[in-house]
């Protein structure tokens, strides 16, 4: 990736100016390669730090500035800070992370609301307590089927999609050994919860084949098609990835398999209830959902598990107990949790052409302001759901960004798993990207709660820390 030409020495500090104004902004000497400088308020009370990378430096010149990171104090100069910052006093941040989780609708609550406070187990057949909370799941089952384009039993309650992935993989083991097939395919970008049982699978003698994908951040369907064997038991390829909303051909694979042995699995935890038209049409034997990336609760997903004919299933459960959700997944349902689901699903059938396109207005207006500053979308954009966009900044650092607008701003540049400790994600690194653009990417998701006139405004202040590239280099 190019990166930007470094910016003059005075331009950088005024642009640190601009993000803190009214405030004293002083910058202490560093090395030959780096400056760090803090920000303080009329009080004197530190509430920033930053650091401005060096290039040029010789005995008659003024440094350039390559890069601009600005982080807590105690990042990378001063004291700790304590109390209130400048960040803190404009309000809560704007949250810019719903493919990490949504926030529920205030909808859901209110009908899960009675079904927390009555005593509710939907295998207590002997009472009307009991039979209403069945009746209660059994109603919620039926807009997950209907939007899934399945039947209300084919589709099994459980924890969240990683524990769905987790069955779908794992629950084939003894179908695998059985049958001789011990042949699975996936792709390199897909969630932990997919790659983690396949490493799991691997320890148990089965070969996995993990399909490249383009830049563009989609596997190729032919590519797929080429790994295929006669032993070939599952392909598991996830709807869209979590960090690029990059969609994957999952129709074109699953018409590969049709009249094969080999399952077809997909981890539809970032569409369904999205790409509604696409899921119900997809002929897929598993598929994996969440209630909390569609304004559901959290602890509760599914696994839509179709039946083939009259065959039996070969998925087998992971747990042990009272037979509940066809022996499959057994454990008393937590009623509230799948009623909050159906709910969740039925608003999701009603609204998601609005949702859609409020999603596409926002990225609309982030796509036009963002043409200030230099940056590259990362993904094939024709092939990108509308509310995420994963973008590289050339000369921010993200981390830094992350930490110094967190009382502003909720962004992240991952999956949410995975960024408590940064490492490079395994996802943009797959699509063939270096450190560097990694390091400088963003990935912003939003949804139809979004507060789009503060997340605007909150994003406007990211081209003033990104060094721009028509500056040039002067002599003093
Ligand atoms: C693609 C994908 N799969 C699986 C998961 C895990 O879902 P859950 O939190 O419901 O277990 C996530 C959540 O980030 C996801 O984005």
């Amino acid at each position: 990736m190019k990166m930007p030409k470094p910016i003059k020495y005075e331009e950088a500090l005024e642009r640190v100016r601009k993000i803190f104004p009214d405030h004293e902004v002083t910058v202490y000497d560093g090395d030959a390669w780096q400056e760090s400088g803090l920000v303080e308020d009329a009080s004197g009370a530190k509430i920033a730090s930053f650091r401005l990378k060096l290039v040029e430096r010789g005995p008659k010149t003024i440094p350039d500035v390559s890069q601009i990171s600005i982080g807590e104090v105690g990042k990378f100069c001063g004291d700790r800070f304590e109390g209130e910052t400048w960040e803190e006093r404009q309000g809560i941040p704007v949250y810019l992370d719903y493919n990490a989780t949504t926030p529920m609708d205030r909808r859901v609550l209110d009908v899960m609301t009675p079904w927390f406070l009555a005593p509710s187990n939907a295998g207590s057949r002997t009472h009307i307590y009991g039979q209403n909370a069945k009746e209660a799941v059994e109603a919620a089952r039926k807009p997950i089927a209907e939007l899934l384009g399945a039947q209300p039993q084919e589709v099994i309650f459980t924890s969240g999609a990683t524990e769905s992935n987790n069955l779908a993989i794992l629950g084939l083991a003894e179908y695998g050994e059985r049958t001789g097939r011990r042949h699975i395919i996936s792709t390199t970008i897909e969630h932990k919860a997919v790659l983690e049982p396949l490493d799991r699978m691997r320890q148990l003698g089965f070969e996995v084949d993990l399909a490249p994908v383009t830049s563009g951040g989609y596997v190729e369907s032919e590519t797929i098609q080429k790994l295929l064997r006669p032993d070939t038991l599952l392909v598991s390829v996830m709807h869209a990835n979590n960090e690029t909303g990059i969609l994957q051909p999952v129709h074109a694979i699953s018409d590969l398999l049709q009249g094969t042995p080999t399952l077809f699995h997909t981890d539809a935890a970032q569409t369904f209830g999205k790409e509604v038209n696409e899921l119900r049409s997809l002929k897929a034997d598993m598929v994996s959902i969440s209630g909390h990336k569609i304004y559901g609760p959290q602890g509760i997903g599914a696994l839509l598990v179709r039946r083939r004919g009259a065959e039996k299933r070969p998925v087998q459960p992971l747990v042990f107990g009272g037979g509940q959700e066809r022996g499959l997944r057994p454990g008393t349902v937590p009623v509230a949790l799948a009623v909050g689901l159906g709910e969740a699903v039925r608003l999701a059938s009603l609204e998601w052409e609005t949702r859609g396109a409020r999603a596409i207005e926002i990225r609309q207006q982030l796509l036009h302001d963002l043409q200030a500053v230099e940056h590259y979308i990362n993904g094939d954009p024709t092939r990108c759901q509308p509310h995420v966009l994963n973008v590289s900044f050339p000369g921010l650092d993200s981390e830094a960004f992350m930490l110094a607008t967190r009382h502003a701003l909720a962004t992240s540049n991952g999956s949410a798993c995975t960024s408590a400790n940064y490492k490079p994600s395994h996802v943009l690194t797959a699509m063939g990207f270096d450190e560097e653009r990694i390091s400088c990417s963003i990935r912003l998701s939003y949804g139809y709660g979004c507060n789009l006139n503060s997340a605007l405004s909150c994003l406007a202040r990211l081209p003033m820390l990104i060094p721009s590239n028509d500056s040039t280099v002067t002599e003093k």
